[in-house]
């Protein structure tokens, strides 16, 4: 999203750390230096986002850290689980959640205002089948799930970070695509959709240079019908086209 805002890539903790020393944590740590997909927002919760993060968030929703999560005692089931990266104020995450309540769905996001709004959604609807994440999707993918522990992963409207210096804070690229590859299980799928049109073709060479992804040509075992959020009616208004892309993990 904007430029606005002071670059949060943790380099404020690590700076006198170089690769190799004893010190230095281990490379894909959220606290090596990296640079990140996202730009720290600041945003203060209303009074009854305040009040409906403290009455959930301890359940429902939990910081990024080192450790694995045991993602079915999270939801108290075991049933396939699908990861949904920067998932803004929920508006998808709801909908398909609401749309599959036989999936165990995480979503992750750093901005804590849109968690809120999240949070304010799955209350409101009495959703039971959403677990929250904040902090880094990278840390999420790295430290936190296991090889082949998912069914499915959603990327809607990434940051595109149009210009060239800044192509390589973009999310999906490489190393992304392996570690999301990675985490799925053979047969799950990566569903990812862009309205711009350069990330999009950027997306489509990266994810068809990950040998592990291939075109799917079986079953889904998740919808991809996808609710039209906020952020993208704004693009359909600026007269936008939105490409969806779409791999499976060879079975
Ligand atoms: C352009 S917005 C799209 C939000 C939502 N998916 C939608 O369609 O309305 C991208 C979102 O990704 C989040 N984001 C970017 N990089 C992230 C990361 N590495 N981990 C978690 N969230 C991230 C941003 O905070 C932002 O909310």
């Amino acid at each position: 999203m904007g430029d606005n805002g002071p670059v949060n890539d943790a380099r404020s903790t690590t700076q006198n750390l170089q690769p190799g020393d004893e010190t230095a944590p281990e490379r894909g740590s959220r606290l090596y230096p990296r640079v990140t997909s996202f730009r720290s927002r600041r945003g203060a919760l209303t009074e009854a986002q305040q009040t409906t993060w403290d009455a959930l968030w301890p359940t429902i929703g939990r910081d990024v850290a080192d450790d694995k999560i045991d993602v079915d005692a999270w939801f108290g089931r075991s049933a396939p689980a699908i990861l949904e990266i920067g998932s803004g104020t929920g508006t998808a995450t709801t909908a398909m959640a609401t749309a599959e309540p036989h999936v165990n769905l995480m979503a992750v996001e750093v901005y804590r205002p849109g968690l809120a709004q999240t949070l304010q959604q799955i209350e409101r609807q009495h959703i039971d089948n959403i677990r929250l994440l904040r902090g880094d999707a990278m840390d999420v993918l790295e430290n936190m799930l296991t090889s082949e522990s998912l069914t499915g992963v959603r990327v809607f409207f990434p940051d595109p970070w149009p210009k060239v210096r800044h192509h390589k804070r973009r999310l999906l690229q490489g190393p992304t695509f392996a570690m999301i590859a990675d985490r799925l299980k053979p047969g799950g799928v990566l569903h990812v959709a862009t309205d711009h049109a350069e990330y999009a073709e950027w997306i489509a060479e990266a994810g068809n240079a990950e040998p592990a992804l291939s075109v799917l040509d079986w079953e889904s075992p998740m919808t991809h019908e996808r609710p039209v959020t906020k952020f993208e009616g704004k693009a359909q208004l600026v007269g936008s086209s939105v490409t969806e892309l779409i791999w499976g993990k060879s079975r």
